[in-house]
C-alpha cells in the first residue's frame, strides 16, 4: 500500500467523519450520520491495518497478528456492550469509553517514550527523542491521564450504583480545592516541560501521576444537575488526547479524528454550559456546580400534602383542554413509555386538542435523550419544541403533562438563589393553568432536590410507573 493511497483513504475517512457530525446534528438525518461514521471508521481501520502490514513487512516485525487479535477482542466486547446497554445507561457507557481512550493515549505515550524507534519516532534505538515529539508525548499523555481518571469518577457518579464517596452523585468539596487544583496543574505543566527539554524519564513519570490525580480532583466537585457538562467535557478531552498521540505517531487520521472529537465536544460543552447557565471557564477548571448545601443525591423529600388523582382524572383534564404541553423526562425513558405516549397524543389530537412536546436540553441522562426517545416512537418532529421556543407558551397552556421529569421543571432554579440548580433555565411548567405530574413517588430527581411544582394548588400528582399510567390514559380516552 503506497503512502499516497494511505493519505487519500485517510482523507476519505475524514470527510465521512465530518458528514457523520453533520448528520448527527438533527434527528431526521441522524441515521445517515451514523452510516457515515461507521463507513469512515471502517475505512480508517482497514487503511491502518494495511499500513501496519506494510511497515511490518519493511521492518520485518510481526505486529499485525497482535493488531488483529486486538481488533477481534475489542470489537467483540464493544458490540456486546452496545447491544446490551439500555438507553438510560448510555452516559455511563460513554464515560467508560472516554476512560478507555484516555488510557490508550497514556499507554501509547509510555510505549513511545520507552521504545521510540518502534513507533518510527527515531531511526535508531540510541537516538534521543526530538524535543517537538517529547512535547507532543507530554501533552497526549497528560490529557489522556486526566481523561482516564476523570472519566472513571464520572462513570461512578452517573451509574449511582457504588457506595464509594467519590462515586456519589453529590459534589465532593473541601477548603482550598481550587488552589490545590491550580498548584497540581502548574506542577504537571512544569514537569512536562522538564521532560520536553531534558528527556528525563522521572519527570515524565511524576507528571503522569499528577495528571491522574488531577483528573479525579477536577471531576469530584461536580455533581447533580451539572453532570451533563462533565460528560461532554470529557468527550472533548478524549479527542484532544487522541490528537496529541496522533502527532507523536505522525498519524494524520488520529490527528483529524481526535481534533474533530475534541472540538465538537468543546462546542457541545459550550452549548450545555449555555443551557445550564454556567460559566465555560469554571467548567474547564472543575467544581462549578452543586453548592455545598445540595440535597441528597437520592432519597425522598419531607412529607408535605399534595393533591393526587388517578389516570382517569388526568385523562378528563386532558380531554377537556384546548392546548396541552407534554414535558418528557428521565422517568419516561426508564418506563419505556414513549410508544404509549405517542398513542395517547394521537387520540388527543384526533379529539381536537393541540399537543406539543417541550424538550429541555439536559432532560434525561444524555444530550438529545428525549429527542431520540420521541423519534424512536416516530413522534412527528413538528410537535417537538426546544426549551427556548416553547417557554413563552406555558402561560397560555390549559394543561401541562409532566412525565417522569423533575429537575428540568423545578422552579427553585428561578426562585431560590441558594439552590444548587440556581440560574439553570427550566421549562416553565409552573405557569400553566393546570399541571399534571406523573412519577412513582415523591422521590427527588438526579440533583437530589425537592420540587415546589408538586405542591402547587393547581398541580395534580398521578403516582405510578409512566407506562402503566399512560396506557390507562389511552384506555380512558377511548
Ligand atoms: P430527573 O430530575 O432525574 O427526574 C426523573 C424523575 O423520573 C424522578 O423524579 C423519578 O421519580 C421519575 N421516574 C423514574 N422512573 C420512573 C418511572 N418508571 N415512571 C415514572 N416516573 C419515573 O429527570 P429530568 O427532569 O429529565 O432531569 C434530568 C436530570 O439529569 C438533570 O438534573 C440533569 O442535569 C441530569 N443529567 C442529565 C444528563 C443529560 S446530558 N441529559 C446527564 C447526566 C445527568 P420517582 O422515583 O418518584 O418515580
Amino acid at each position: 500500500m503506497s503512502m499516497n493511497l494511505v493519505t487519500l483513504l485517510y482523507l476519505v475517512a475524514s470527510i465521512c467523519f465530518i458528514q457523520a457530525l453533520k448528520g448527527l446534528s438533527h434527528p431526521t438525518t441522524s441515521r445517515r450520520g451514523n452510516f457515515f461514521g461507521m463507513l469512515g471508521m471502517a475505512i480508517a481501520i482497514l487503511t491502518t491495518v494495511g499500513l501496519i502490514y506494510k511497515l511490518g513487512a519493511e521492518l520485518a516485525t510481526a505486529g499485525i497478528g497482535y493488531v488483529i487479535v486486538g481488533l477481534l477482542v475489542g470489537g467483540s466486547a464493544g458490540s456486546i456492550m452496545a447491544k446490551r446497554v439500555e438507553m438510560t445507561k448510555m452516559p455511563e457507557l460513554v464515560a467508560f469509553m472516554h476512560s478507555m481512550i484516555g488510557l490508550a493515549a497514556v499507554f501509547i505515550a509510555i510505549a513511545a517514550v520507552l521504545e521510540p524507534q518502534s513507533m518510527g519516532i527515531v531511526l535508531h534505538i540510541s537516538d534521543p527523542i526530538p524535543t517537538g515529539n517529547r512535547l507532543e508525548l507530554f501533552l497526549g499523555a497528560a490529557i489522556g491521564a486526566i481523561t482516564f481518571s476523570g472519566s472513571v469518577i464520572a462513570f461512578g457518579k452517573l451509574s449511582g450504583k457504588y457506595k464509594f464517596r467519590l462515586f456519589q452523585g453529590a459534589p465532593v468539596q473541601f477548603a482550598g480545592q481550587h488552589k490545590l487544583n491550580l498548584i497540581l496543574g502548574l506542577a504537571t505543566i512544569a514537569l512536562g516541560l522538564i521532560f520536553t527539554f531534558t528527556g528525563h524519564y522521572s519527570a515524565f513519570t511524576l507528571m503522569l501521576a499528577l495528571a491522574f490525580i488531577m483528573g479525579v480532583l477536577i471531576i469530584i466537585p461536580i455533581g447533580g444537575a451539572d453532570m451533563p457538562v462533565v460528560v461532554s467535557m470529557l468527550n472533548s478531552y478524549s479527542g484532544w488526547a487522541a490528537a496529541g498521540i496522533g502527532f507523536s505517531l505522525n498519524n494524520s487520521m488520529l490527528i483529524i479524528a481526535g481534533s474533530l472529537v475534541g472540538s465538537s465536544g468543546a462546542i457541545l460543552s459550550y452549548i450545555m454550559c449555555k443551557a445550564m447557565n454556567r460559566s465555560f471557564f469554571n467548567v474547564i477548571l472543575g467544581g462549578f456546580g452543586g453548592a455545598a448545601d445540595a440535597g441528597p443525591a437520592t432519597g425522598s423529600s419531607e412529607q408535605r400534602p399534595v393533591k393526587s388523582g388517578s389516570a382517569d382524572d388526568a385523562t378528563f383534564l386532558l380531554s377537556n383542554a384546548d392546548s396541552v404541553i407534554i414535558v418528557p423526562g428521565y422517568g419516561l425513558a426508564v418506563a419505556r413509555a414513549q410508544h404509549a405516549l405517542k398513542e395517547l397524543t394521537e387520540k388527543l389530537v384526533h379529539n381536537g386538542v393541540t399537543v406539543k412536546y417541550a424538550i429541555h436540553p439536559v432532560a434525561g441522562r444524555m444530550p438529545g435523550h428525549m429527542n431520540v426517545l420521541l423519534a424512536e416512537a416516530e413522534v412527528p418532529y413538528d410537535q417537538v419544541f426546544e426549551m427556548d421556543d416553547i417557554n413563552a407558551e406555558f402561560g397560555q397552556a390549559d394543561v401541562v403533562l409532566v412525565l417522569g421529569a423533575n429537575d428540568v421543571v423545578n422552579p427553585s432554579a428561578k426562585t431560590d438563589p441558594k439552590s444548587p440548580i440556581a440560574g439553570m433555565p427550566i421549562l416553565e411548567a409552573y405557569k400553566a393553568k393546570t399541571i399534571i405530574v406523573n412519577k412513582r413517588s415523591m422521590a427527588s430527581g438526579y440533583a437530589g432536590l425537592d420540587n415546589e411544582l408538586f405542591y402547587l394548588d393547581k398541580t395534580m400528582m398521578v403516582f405510578g410507573d409512566a407506562k402503566k399510567v399512560i396506557e390507562d390514559m389511552v384506555k380512558a380516552v377511548e
